[in-house]
């Protein structure tokens, strides 16, 4: 373990050091800790030099985007873009009902999207006087993310595509020539939330769950749609909240509400409906290799399942996924 502070003056001015005077670092942003925790110290150690770009890819949380937008620019002063393109990833995910085929879409849609605003970024360094060429793409990776895509190499590779590593920065390296820079690379999540402390992130943010890059995409079984998203959105909003309320979110690693391909019959009032079943799942875990089913108090689990059938339209059933994994994963695809 690093001594903290020592550690953030040591890479603000390494960084400095290796970006020079005048070059400039573009970098993707989620609103996740890591990302976040990268972007800040980029802005400490380059200031504007450094371009966050924020893409909405359609299957964000709720508000999520809005959110991130407000305390990464407002609260944390970093240079940020955001794109909005729900309605370009969504028309690609279109009767897409397959794991891997969603995932890819996904992936490359956002570098399609996030080249594009690099090439404008990179035009516009043209035409301001005091600032050099992009040359480094930075990337939030921590040390078991090297660790992990290091072991992917076997049969497991095909079983999930990660974007974290790998992909994303082999087409910008080699499309642009650009180069890598990864701060965290030394660092376990508690260290980098130690950090992000140190650098004055909200605690919320720094004790933030990790939430994948395909967003709530790999949270609706089969086919994505703006209906399906609007409606696992608002229950996981709900789920969420009640988690927070009662106090236990730290309790957990990972949370939310996912969504069924199939449908089942309830009860409303006098008349019998044809709706959704949500599938809760929430988890704790130390290394997301494995992973138990939460232990909610029962009696919790059963408001929850009450607001969200209530609130939600739409959605006739609730149910509560008590998969280990292993044989489960995390996400539900
Ligand atoms: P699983 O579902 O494989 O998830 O048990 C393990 C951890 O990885 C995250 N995850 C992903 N993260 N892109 C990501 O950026 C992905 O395609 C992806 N799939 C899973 C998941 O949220 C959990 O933390």
């Amino acid at each position: 373990h690093w001594v903290m502070s020592d550690f953030i003056q040591h890479e603000i001015q390494r960084i400095r050091k290796l970006v020079g005077p005048k070059a400039q670092v573009i970098g993707a942003v989620s609103g996740g800790v890591d990302s976040t925790v990268a972007a800040r110290l980029m802005t400490e150690a380059i200031g504007d030099r450094f371009h966050a770009v924020l893409v909405d890819n359609g299957v964000m949380r709720l508000n999520e985007c809005q959110q991130v937008k407000e305390t990464l620019e407002k609260h944390l002063g970093i240079n940020l873009t955001v794109i909005d393109g729900a309605d370009l990833f969504l028309s690609r995910l279109k009767g897409l009902t397959e794991p891997e085929a969603k995932r890819k879409v996904i992936g490359s849609t956002f570098i399609d999207l996030f080249e594009e605003e690099a090439i404008r970024i990179e035009k516009a360094a043209e035409n301001t006087p005091n600032a050099g060429k992009v040359e480094y793409f930075l990337q939030g990776t921590l040390y078991p993310d090297v660790i992990e895509s290091l072991s992917f190499k076997g049969p497991s590779a095909t079983i999930k595509t990660h974007h974290n590593v790998g992909g994303l920065p082999a087409r910008m390296m080699n499309g642009q020539g650009l180069k890598l820079i990864e701060p965290l690379r030394e660092l376990f999540k508690d260290e980098v939330r130690e950090f992000g402390r140190q650098l004055g992130i909200h605690e919320d943010l720094v004790m933030r769950h990790p939430f994948p890059g395909p967003g709530i995409a790999i949270r609706i079984i089969g086919e994505v749609t703006p209906e399906r998203v609007a409606i696992a959105r608002k229950a996981d909003h709900i789920f969420i909240s009640m988690i927070r309320e009662a106090g236990i979110y730290n309790e957990m690693s990972q949370a939310y509400a996912g969504l069924d391909t199939n449908r089942a019959v309830g009860v409303m009032g006098d008349a019998r409906v044809y709706g959704y079943i949500i599938i809760l799942r929430a988890v704790t875990t130390t290394n997301f290799m494995t992973a138990e089913p939460y232990e909610f108090k029962f009696d919790l689990l059963k408001k929850i399942a009450r607001r969200i059938v209530n609130e939600v339209d739409g959605v006739a059933r609730v149910t509560y996924d008590i998969t280990s994994k292993p044989p489960g994963t995390i996400e539900l695809e």
